[in-house]
């Protein structure tokens, strides 16, 4: 009876905090809460170095952490060790060897290790899409399995990785499952992150929203202390519990891929109707219900998240009997979106395009990054050689990735040789570098001026001044 009354009670208090629990400042630090956790809260292990994990893993130990960053893959493990990156990612590098000079920072392959010294544990492992759209959560679940065989003490383990709703409480299932002693408990929460490959260290340090998943305040607000810095930037606190902070995440993603699948079909309408999508963009932007972001058209979304998380989305959904129809829609629309851009190739070159020279400038999914993981190129290009097409192509980071995956492809060592004696050329990616090409130039070195600027780089009077025959996204050259 006493148990049961005090359950009820702990259930009741819990669902207050929930419902208080939106606010700008976390105001967790009840004497219930704070005597739950003994540790600082300063050993952190951070398992998975990917985007997410080593952009975590280095700014915590710039704020003064200990972290120690885990992964299975020997090989990345050692270059960081040596101070060097698996990826391209601006700054980054100086984070990581600054925190590996003054010991903040270390790599292992040892997840053993990093988790029997460490008070926090951030799973940020990837969650690929299977063949069938659903997300692979076998990294996520054999950490899991590793994190219960480690535990010695008391730990909070944060999973960070993207992961369909519900999946948070089946880990921590597992963990209470498997574990070797059970005198320790150990708390799973769920901080999703929004950071953006090209701009992840700033975003790092400041994003307008914190969530943290969690069933056990206290937990709740240990994680919230760690990111304390945000808080007093302005940053909205959000606790909840692990369904509503996964739903969060998938819903985020799957409206960013909404409203460029949106804007892209727009462009297509206004490359008919002689709108001019730049207008309508800023129009529609400044209403404050709507929000000028990610309202720029281009060859389709492309990256490690939206493509994935919106067929994972989709996925669960189907599983659930639920009929996620737009954002179903927003696939289907940005499936469409990347294959237009060879529908728009042949309208200005014609429909055969064997032994056609075609320059393709940009390779990565969006500037500043050499990510090519879901990158409109690889379809377009894959295309273009499948019709027998001469690709040649640049980009200021992606080309060696690229050449990994697609051996046919002309990769050249700047945007003149990729271009010169070529009947054509499609611009995917807005580096600052192709957007600042010397329109002139290009168009002599070409030899038959056919350009399909995807990205609204160039401002379609010069092209058609300088004689280009092109084909952009829903901007029409203005006729005085
Ligand atoms: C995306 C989200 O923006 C992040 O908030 C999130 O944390 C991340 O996924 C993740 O889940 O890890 P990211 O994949 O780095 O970040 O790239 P975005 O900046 O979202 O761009 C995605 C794609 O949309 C790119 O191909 C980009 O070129 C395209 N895009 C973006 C447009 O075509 N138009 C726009 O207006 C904006």
């Amino acid at each position: 009876m006493s148990s049961y009354f005090y359950k009820s009670i702990v259930q009741i208090c819990y669902g207050l905090v929930l419902l208080l629990n939106v606010s700008r400042l976390p105001q967790l630090s009840s004497a219930e809460d704070s005597s739950a956790y003994t540790f600082e809260a300063n050993k952190i292990a951070v398992i998975g170095t990917g985007y997410v994990g080593l952009v975590l893993g280095a700014g915590l130990a710039e704020w003064g952490h200990q972290v120690i960053c885990a992964d299975i893959l020997q090989e990345k493990i050692t270059s960081l060790q040596n101070g060097e990156l698996p990826f391209y990612e601006a700054d980054l590098d100086v984070w990581v060897n600054a925190n590996l000079s003054a010991k903040r920072l270390r790599f292992t392959t040892n997840i053993d290790e990093a988790v029997q010294n460490s008070d926090i544990i951030f799973v940020t492992v990837s969650t690929p899409s299977k063949s069938d759209g659903s997300a692979d959560l076998f990294a996520l679940e054999s950490v899991a399995k590793t994190i219960a065989k480690n535990i010695n003490g008391q730990k909070i383990v944060c999973i960070k990785s993207t992961v369909p709703i519900g999946t948070t409480r089946r880990i921590q299932t597992l963990i209470a499952e498997n574990m070797n002693q059970n005198k320790f408990s150990c708390d799973v929460t769920f901080n999703p992150e929004f950071l953006r490959e090209g701009s992840a260290l700033a975003d790092f340090i400041k994003t307008d929203r914190l969530v943290i998943g969690g069933d056990n305040p206290s937990a709740v607000k240990v994680i919230a202390d760690i990111f304390h810095r945000l808080l007093s930037a302005n940053t909205t606190l959000i606790n909840t519990d692990l369904e509503s902070a996964e739903a969060i995440k998938y819903a985020s993603n799957a409206y960013l891929a909404t409203k460029i699948s949106f804007i892209n079909e727009f462009a297509n309408l206004c490359d008919v109707t002689g709108a001019d999508i730049d207008t309508v963009a800023y129009g529609l932007g400044l209403d404050p219900r709507i929000g000028s972001a990610f309202l720029k058209p281009g060859p389709g979304y492309g990256g490690s998240c939206l493509p994935k998380d919106t067929l994972g989305l989709v996925y669960q959904a189907k599983e659930l009997k639920v009929d996620l129809k737009i954002v179903q829609a927003t696939i289907d629309a940005n499936d469409a979106q990347i294959n237009r851009v060879i529908i728009k190739l042949k309208q200005l070159l014609g429909e055969d395009l064997n032994n056609k020279k075609i320059a393709v400038l940009g390779l990565a999914f969006k500037a500043n990054t050499d990510d090519i993981r879901c990158s409109p190129a690889l379809t377009i290009i894959a295309q273009l050689l499948a019709e027998n097409v001469h690709v040649t192509a640049y980009d200021p980071m992606a080309m060696n990735n690229m050449q990994k995956v697609l051996s046919g492809l002309d990769c050249c060592s700047s945007i003149d040789a990729a271009t010169a004696g070529t009947d054509a050329v499609i611009v995917l990616t807005d580096w600052e570098e192709i957007k600042s090409l010397d329109l002139s130039r290009l168009r002599q070195l070409m030899k038959t001026p056919i350009l399909i600027d995807t990205r609204n780089l160039y401002d379609p009077q010069k092209l058609d001044q300088l004689g280009f025959l092109f084909s952009n996204s829903g901007r029409p050259i203005k006729k005085h």
